[in-house]
């Protein structure tokens, strides 16, 4: 394979920054580039975080369309009462509040390339409607009954398992295929072992330079706990983590044992079956469904965890500033309690957020954390000052927010609308 990395995907690296060098990202870039000059549709899949973003633009700039527009659209974070307008257009009237005509964006990206990331989340009418534009050209703004044109080339994105997405009737086989006219699978970083070490540097350099301080480094024990951990969150956990720790510790040579500290799932050493990728198993996934109960065990312990750590973390700083108030009294998202917290996806709650692990409550409140995270142990107020945070976080910009949280931004946007916090 090496000679297959020609000077074109080298380039393409270094223009969007993409670090890697294993068989699987190489291939990845080689079709990209390959594909970019034709107008054919392009369905990328691969876990979270592995960096499916990139490659959109890579075909965008290598195709004739370059000087054309270029939409990215996250079809999970539209509402389902607004997304045939935001992707068609709408005539004046076409529903209450349409007070002007837009354009909607197959009619502004008409000669360039619309990115359709999460996919699998558009609604079926909208489904039947890109079926049509993908197939004809042709569309119809929401009010409107005249048949317009465009030229748009599409590329589309999912983290989710689109086959069993069409089983569940949620996915129309015939727009899948359409769409998976020429399929990129971007391989999980677990797959991609070699590729582990270059980004930890890459991200532990960067933070440095950002920071000005020296680079974390890691032991050889510390690199083998590195490369052995099977990334579920992969390039996007793997810079959380190095973030995390290059914030946290003031060593600069990290052990094995620290770094185990910062890997959620680390527990799992003494439980081998749940490494999926331990003992040659191929393809990287779940096996068996004992082996993603244990791993959904293991996640709703982490979340617990962090839960835990994060009410009584919460019930200090409210203790130390003296506020007795409850959540929703804090300014800008005033809310209700009446939250299901069955409704958030069982996930680790990402590194991101800054009441992770390793961080510590202040000592003079410690003997007290205990208490409190017994008297405040509802889920839902937990849930809820976690999406404050997030949203505090990142500015109130939701689509971070959903990201930091591990959920969709249509979940993040219904659990606004149902606390009132829109
Ligand atoms: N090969 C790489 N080199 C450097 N950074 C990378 C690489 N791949 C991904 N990243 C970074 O990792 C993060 C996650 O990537 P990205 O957002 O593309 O994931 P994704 O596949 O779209 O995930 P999701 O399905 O959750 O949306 C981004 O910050 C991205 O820049
Ligand atoms: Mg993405």
């Amino acid at each position: 394979m090496k000679d297959m990395v020609t000077a074109d995907i080298q380039q393409v690296k270094l223009k969007f920054g993409i670090i890697g060098n294993s068989e699987g990202l190489n291939r990845a870039i080689d079709i990209a580039i390959q594909v970019a000059p034709t107008d054919l549709s392009v369905l990328i899949t691969g876990e979270s975080g592995v960096g499916k973003e990139h490659f959109p633009k890579i075909i965008h700039q290598n195709s004739s369309r370059k000087h054309g527009q270029y939409i990215a659209v996250n079809c999970g974070a539209i509402p389902e009462g607004t997304i045939d307008s935001e992707l068609f257009g709408h005539e004046k009237g076409a529903f209450t509040g349409a007070i002007g005509e837009r354009k909607g964006y197959f009619g502004e990206a008409d000669g360039g390339t619309i990115f359709l990331d999460e996919v699998g989340e558009l609604p079926l009418s909208t489904q039947a409607r890109l079926l049509r534009v993908l197939e004809t050209g042709e569309f119809i703004k929401v009010g409107s009954s005249k048949v317009e044109k465009t030229n748009v080339r599409i590329v589309a994105a999912t983290n989710v398992n689109l086959s069993q997405a069409i089983i569940d009737g949620r996915f129309r086989e015939d727009l899948y295929y359409r769409l998976n006219t020429v399929p990129i699978k971007i391989p999980p970083l677990r797959e991609r072992k070699d590729d582990i070490y270059l980004l930890f540097r890459k991200f532990a350099s960067d933070f440095a330079a950002n920071y000005h301080m020296p680079p974390i480094q890691l032991t050889d024990d510390a690199r083998r706990v590195l490369m052995t951990y099977p990334w579920p969150g992969n390039i996007r956990e793997l810079k959380n983590i190095t973030e995390q720790i290059s914030i946290i510790e003031k060593k600069r040579e990290i052990d094995a044992a620290t770094l185990q500290t910062y890997i959620p799932l680390h527990e799992e050493s003494r439980f081998p079956t749940l490494v999926p990728h331990v003992g040659g198993r191929q393809g990287g996934g779940f096996e068996s469904e004992r082996e993603i109960l244990y791993k959904v065990l293991f996640d709703m312990r982490s979340d617990v965890t962090e839960l835990k750590r994060l009410v009584g973390e919460i019930m200090s700083e409210r203790k130390a500033g003296g506020q007795t108030a409850p959540s929703s009294a804090v300014p800008y998202y005033p809310g209700h309690a009446d939250v299901q917290l069955m409704t958030v996806p069982v996930k680790p709650v990402p590194a991101t957020i800054d009441i992770s692990a390793p961080v510590k409550p202040p000592v003079s409140d410690v003997q007290d954390t205990d208490e409190h995270v017994k008297e405040s142990l509802s889920l839902d107020d937990a849930e809820r000052e976690l999406i404050k945070k997030a949203l505090e976080k990142n500015h109130g910009k939701r689509k971070s927010a959903a990201k930091d949280l591990n959920i969709s931004e249509r979940t993040l946007y219904r659990k606004l609308k149902e606390y009132g916090w829109e």
